[in-house]
């Protein structure tokens, strides 16, 4: 007998019981990959150099022992959930005749790949940014202007300014993110730059994008602005500057006022705050190539392929839990645009889940 034989009422419970299920336990499947990143499971299978069989993986894993029965169950989930890969070895042990692969997804949890998120996945996960999750039901019910600081006492921006771990990793995960944006940006959407003499990027952390755009247009003046905690002791070079300050006050003018991954972490209300201050910065016309360029996401619309709009969704609420912000629709977008008094906009999807925004004034 099979789910199809069952009457529709019990057919229809059993499905909603998975359906549940199935969300319930979708955190294992980023606690497993957190685990094997841990480990280093990636790493060892790549030194390794060939499919890699458990005995062999257990053996060059650094754990206790008698946990080995355990590592075939952690590596099962993360073939299904496609990390790795499992290829016929010839051997004479009938049991082990498979090894691991690496697929490129694993490829981009190595420490040694330079594009690698590894920075991004260990922040994203640590006990410091899942904890506000388990008070996102007290947040709706409380004063606190995020989940994060319901379970904090504090804002995000105040707690990484006060706890140099924090700001650190945060630092390190967003840098790895500007890593990947920049190696796609210059590749495939550099003109974007082209006749441009000084850009200035507003919250640009620790510089890793605006530093990749230095070294790729030498003759254009590069600043990376952020809080003073962030550059503090950060050092420049022939053509690029670190520049400490609040980008609610006042953002140092140039050509071309750059922000990734900024605005979705503010409300709309402050949001047209920043918009102004970028506005201010702009010193030439549109004509002569003044503009703004945002790297966010434009949440698409329901027919959307379904993963990237899982993903802009979830995204949407982390948001939500650790800051004050949102991820904005095409109209979200235009509003705030219109409100902060710039003339028009062009939206050029290049980067996966998220988008290049040209923004003139
Ligand atoms: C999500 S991170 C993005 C970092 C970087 N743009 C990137 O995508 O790799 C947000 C950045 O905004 C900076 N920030 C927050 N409040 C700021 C303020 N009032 N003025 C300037 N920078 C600020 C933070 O320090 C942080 O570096």
């Amino acid at each position: 007998m099979t789910l199809q034989d069952v009457d529709e009422e019990t057919r229809c419970l059993l499905e909603s019981q998975a359906h549940i299920w199935s969300h319930i336990f979708s955190f294992i499947n980023s606690m497993s990959l957190k685990c094997a990143v841990q480990l280093q499971i990636p790493d060892i299978i790549n030194r390794h150099g060939a499919p890699m069989l458990l005995s062999e993986l257990v053996e060059a894993l650094s754990i206790n022992k008698t946990k080995s029965q355990c590592v075939y169950r952690l590596m099962r989930i993360l073939v299904h959930s496609g990390f790795f890969i499992k290829q016929r070895v010839s051997t004479t042990n009938e049991e082990e005749g498979e090894g691991y692969l690496l697929t490129p997804a694993s490829r981009l949890l190595l420490k040694e790949e330079p594009l690698s998120m590894r920075p991004f996945l260990l922040a994203m996960l640590d006990p410091i940014l899942v904890d506000p999750w388990q008070h996102m039901s007290t947040w709706f019910q409380n004063d606190d202007v995020t989940p994060f600081q319901t379970a904090h006492g504090r804002i995000i921006w105040d707690f990484a300014c006060e706890e140099p771990v924090l700001n650190r990793f945060l630092n390190e995960a967003m840098a790895s993110d500007a890593r990947l944006v920049a190696s796609v940006i210059l590749k495939r959407f550099a003109g974007v730059f082209e006749g441009v003499d000084s850009i200035v990027d507003v919250g640009g952390g620790n510089g890793t994008l605006i530093k990749s755009i230095s070294e790729a247009f030498p003759n254009v003046t590069c600043i990376c602005f952020d809080l003073p905690h962030v550059v503090k002791g950060l050092n420049g070079s022939k053509n690029l500057s670190y520049v400490g300050g609040n980008m609610f006050e006042l953002i140092p003018k140039a050509d071309v006022v750059l922000m990734k991954w900024i605005l979705h972490d503010w409300s709309d209300e402050e949001c047209i705050k920043i918009l102004k201050r970028c506005k201010e910065a702009i010193f030439p016309s549109k004509e002569k190539g003044g503009k703004l360029i945002i790297i966010d996401m434009v949440v698409m619309n329901d027919e959307a392929g379904n993963k990237t709009l899982e993903t802009q969704l979830r995204c949407d609420l982390m948001m939500m839990t650790l800051a004050t912000g949102k991820e904005r629709s095409e109209n979200e977008w235009a509003r705030l645009f219109a409100d902060a008094g710039f003339s028009d906009y062009k939206i050029t999807s290049i980067l996966g889940f998220r988008s290049v925004i040209e923004v003139y004034p």
